[in-house]
């Protein structure tokens, strides 16, 4: 059971944003990921001057709570929000991040500063993803 609303995630996710390092593309992304104790982890995109170890908000928010202990599956809820015209969507990579470790009916929360949102499951975001089978977490 979510212990909290799509709206509050999302304003977690707005505070986020404003810790972004995005002095490349001048593009802050900020995240919230719910955890099914109720924990939320603060993701914003991190880039780099080489420009391919660059971050995004959603992973830098998942790699954070499976540093921070926190189990594959044990996600309850993502919120992403960006400037964009329609809600921000995950880029591919992300995709295949929250696929690997959320569950597959997990909602994403897509948002914008004008207050636009979506919402669609990982599985939705990402159909056949590519999981490999056969490893024990
Ligand atoms: N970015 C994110 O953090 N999340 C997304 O969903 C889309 C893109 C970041 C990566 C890069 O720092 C900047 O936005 C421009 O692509």
């Amino acid at each position: 059971m979510t212990t909290v609303t799509n709206e509050q995630l999302t304003e977690h996710a707005l505070k986020a944003r404003q810790r972004a390092y995005a002095p490349y593309s001048r593009f802050a992304v900020g995240s919230a990921l719910l955890d099914k104790h109720g924990q939320i982890h603060y993701g914003c995109n991190v880039e780099n001057g080489t420009y391919s170890p660059t971050n995004c908000a959603e992973r830098t928010a998942l790699f954070r709570a499976i540093a921070d202990g926190v189990k594959r599956g044990d996600f309850a809820a993502i919120a992403v929000v960006a400037d964009t015209d329609g809600p921000c969507t995950p880029c591919g990579v992300c995709r295949q991040v929250l696929a690997e470790l959320c569950p597959p009916d997990m909602p994403v929360i897509m948002g914008n500063l004008k207050g636009d949102t979506a919402v669609m499951t990982v599985s939705e975001l990402l159909p056949r993803a590519f999981i490999l089978e056969g490893y024990d977490d």
